[in-house]
């Protein structure tokens, strides 16, 4: 599947504001969870919804509804939890999983230190959240994790992806939808993604 950018003057207006090295923890953070709420909205376009029959005030009709049990968020940690708020605001009864893990600095191989994700992963579909495909080791790796659960629907938000991440995430796992914010030009020698926003988990919580 080939990877949806969100293509609309709005996003690039937050990305610009998101990028620039003199916005602070505060900003930083509002930004990435909008533009993932986006993201999101984006996402369920696909969505199957159920009818139901309501009254309004005038008279009953057949809509549609979604049924939100049948999603759960998977942040990987740190930088993904940055999203969180931003898609609960889309399907705030999704239930949520969380993945830790962080990329060693000269090898640039993800390292897991944490897996716990609701008992019935397997019935719904599965949204990942991390606001930076670089190499694309850890969301490859965080989609085998989630594959090896059962799950068979997923899908993987990012805010930036590079194109060499984004080429060897469709490779491996051709099933899987990305969407992102914004394709970027490609990665430096330290693996980081430019023009890029830096560290997003530093730029989240403050920590450099
Ligand atoms: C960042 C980012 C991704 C990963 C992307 O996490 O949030 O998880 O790097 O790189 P890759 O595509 O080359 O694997 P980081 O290792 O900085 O951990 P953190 O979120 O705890 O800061
Ligand atoms: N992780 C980040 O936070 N930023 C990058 O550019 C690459 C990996």
């Amino acid at each position: 599947m080939k990877t949806i950018e969100l293509n609309h003057p709005l996003i690039e207006h937050k990305l610009t504001i998101l990028r620039d090295r003199n916005t602070g923890t505060k900003e930083f953070r509002e930004l990435i969870s909008e533009i993932a709420m986006f993201l999101c909205y984006e996402a369920m376009k696909d969505a199957k919804l159920e009818q139901t029959e309501i009254e309004t005030p005038l008279e009953k009709m057949k809509t549609g509804k979604l049924n939100e049990d049948n999603y759960a968020f998977v942040p990987i940690l740190r930088a993904g939890t940055g999203m969180l708020d931003g898609v609960i605001n889309v399907i705030p009864n999704a239930k949520i999983g969380h993945i830790g893990m962080y990329r060693n600095e000269k090898t640039f191989e993800p390292v897991n230190y944490y897996f716990k994700v609701p008992k019935d992963i397997d019935k719904r579909e599965v949204i990942i959240l991390d606001p930076m495909l670089a190499t694309g080791g850890s969301a490859i790796d965080a989609i085998e994790a989630i594959k090896k659960k059962g799950v068979k629907k997923i899908k993987f938000l990012s805010i930036i992806a590079a194109p060499e991440g984004i080429k060897k995430v469709e490779e491996k796992h051709p099933d899987v939808q990305i969407y992102c914010a914004h394709i970027d030009d490609q990665l430096n020698e330290n693996k980081y993604i430019v023009p890029g926003l830096g560290d997003a988990g530093d730029r989240i919580f403050g920590t450099r």
